[in-house]
């Protein structure tokens, strides 16, 4: 995956991506995630990767001081109409290379990101640098499982899927281990299809 394909893959998909991401189980999970978050009112929140915005559905967006990226023009103008008369702040921002200060917010929400931005090593690292001490990332995403090899069917399926700008084999744990003295993990629940889809809240403890 690298960044032009995935501009080319969400332009394409940006027109159906809630049909499919924003319904059934999906908005089921979602809806659960963002009933229980421990946002407060006034704190900074960065959420990357946007795309057309579902996240922010289900949260009192009025209340928060939000700022949202994404790489794709398509998804981010998609995103941009549903919340018109928000202050919402919608930038389009490579999340490999974000241009904010040094622990510049309070929360960084990453759904359905760290399995398709095309380095996610280099993305989780942004997001800790950008985020403040005591902060949190709060990530709703695929990951392979936990310390289980990848099975051949997902192992042959893995670059297919890639071209459809995303990944089925990425680990958690390898990012974390990382970049773990500087987080704590605060959750780590499976969400969806049998725990391929996790629910994780980590926070900055260095
Ligand atoms: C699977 S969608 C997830 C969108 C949204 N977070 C959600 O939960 O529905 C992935 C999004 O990441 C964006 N993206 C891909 N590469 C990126 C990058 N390097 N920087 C920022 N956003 C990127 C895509 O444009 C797309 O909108």
């Amino acid at each position: 995956m690298n960044n032009k394909w995935n501009k080319i893959i969400y332009k394409v998909g940006s027109s159906f991506y809630d049909r499919f991401f924003n319904t059934g189980v999906f908005l089921k999970t979602r809806k659960k995630i963002f009933q229980e978050v421990p946002f407060q009112s006034k704190q900074k929140i960065l959420f990357v990767g946007i795309g057309t915005g579902a996240d922010l559905e289900y949260i009192d967006y009025m209340n928060y001081d939000i700022t949202a990226i994404d790489y794709s023009p398509d998804m981010l103008a998609i995103a941009k109409s549903k919340f018109e008369r928000s202050a919402i702040q919608f930038l389009e921002m490579d999340a490999q290379k974000m241009t904010f200060e040094d622990e510049s917010f309070d929360y960084i929400v990453a759904s359905l990101i760290l399995s398709v931005v095309p380095d996610e090593h280099k993305c989780f690292e942004e997001m800790i640098r950008v985020l403040k001490q005591d902060g949190k990332i709060l990530i709703f995403d695929k990951f392979a499982a936990k310390h289980q090899r990848i099975t051949v069917t997902k192992k042959l399926l893995r670059p297919i899927i890639s071209l459809l700008g995303t990944d089925i084999g990425r680990s958690f744990e390898d990012m974390f281990s990382q970049q773990k003295q500087r987080l704590k993990i605060i959750k780590d629940d499976p969400v969806m299809l049998k725990g391929m889809y996790r629910y994780i809240e980590v926070m900055k403890v260095k």
